[in-house]
């Protein structure tokens, strides 16, 4: 290919991760209770998910709740809980039958007992499934992730099967939560904030980001077809230059 071609398309993302924001202001802006507008929310969920599984999408990442959304009012955070398992309840064997395998990152041991064996029941049964891997980010924050990588790690040296010498890039993500995952190519923000928030920080290094002021409530399989004809469009370098992306006459990877 000639360095005048235009820049080829980027095939479809492997992985897609979104931070799903702006369900409280989506009711506020109805004046309606906040509740109202994470249970719209659910309803958003459910049509991408369906839409990224039929696209074949490999992984679909969803920031469901932060490390830091634990400062929200005791009843916003009840509430959250509450609506987490009444979905999982409900959602679990339709997720399995639409061969979609369920996976949570984050640190669960904060959840009730009851939600927590919930997640992992919904990870076993699901757990075969080959279509779209659905990854909750539950009580997750990007510095939990390392932090909780760097423990293990560190248990490891002091267990003697591993020295300091064997920390690498590598080794770091083999003990993130994501460790079995593509990293996320296309990260989108709906709600209009353009920042992380604490989401997959060591994950995200590469990831083109896409921000949009659609609350999430209002998301729908066009908005996200748009973010898609945006990633595709971008030329992705990874620290190499233009010319030498289009000659492919390099191997692209973070
Ligand atoms: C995102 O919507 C959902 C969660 C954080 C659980 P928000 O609740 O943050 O909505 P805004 O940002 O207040 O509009
Ligand atoms: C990030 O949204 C967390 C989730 C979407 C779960 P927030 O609404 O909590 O983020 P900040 O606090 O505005 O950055
Ligand atoms: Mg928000």
């Amino acid at each position: 290919m000639s360095t005048d071609d235009p820049s080829p398309a980027n095939p479809n993302p492997r992985h897609i991760a979104i931070i799903m924001d702006g369900n409280g202001r989506w009711a506020q802006k109805r004046f309606m209770p906040r509740a109202m507008g994470h249970q719209a929310g659910v309803k958003t969920v459910r049509k991408i998910v369906e839409y990224c599984a039929n696209q074949h999408i490999e992984v679909l990442t969803l920031f469901a709740f932060s490390s830091e959304n634990w400062r929200r009012p005791e009843n916003e955070v009840s509430l959250l809980m509450a609506l987490f398992m009444a979905t999982l309840q409900r959602e679990i064997n339709k997720l399995d039958r639409n061969n979609i395998r369920l996976r949570f990152i984050g640190d669960r041991s904060a959840f009730p007992d009851k939600l927590q064996k919930k997640m992992a029941d919904g990870e076993m049964q699901t757990a075969h499934n080959t279509a779209l891997t659905l990854v909750i980010a539950a009580n997750y924050g990007g510095h939990w992730d390392i932090c909780q990588a760097t423990q293990k790690i560190a248990a490891k040296i002091a267990a003697t099967e591993l020295t300091e010498q064997d920390i690498s890039e590598a080794l770091i993500n083999q003990h993130l939560s994501t460790a079995d995952l593509p990293e996320p190519d296309l990260f989108i923000r709906t709600g209009g904030e353009q920042r992380v928030s604490n989401f997959m920080l060591w994950q995200l290094a590469y990831a083109e980001m896409y921000f949009t002021p659609t609350l999430w409530p209002d998301f729908d399989q066009n908005t996200l077809e748009e973010a898609i004809k945006s990633f595709k469009g971008r030329q992705r370098r990874f620290g190499h230059t233009g010319e030498q992306v289009l000659s492919q006459s390099v191997t692209l990877q973070p």
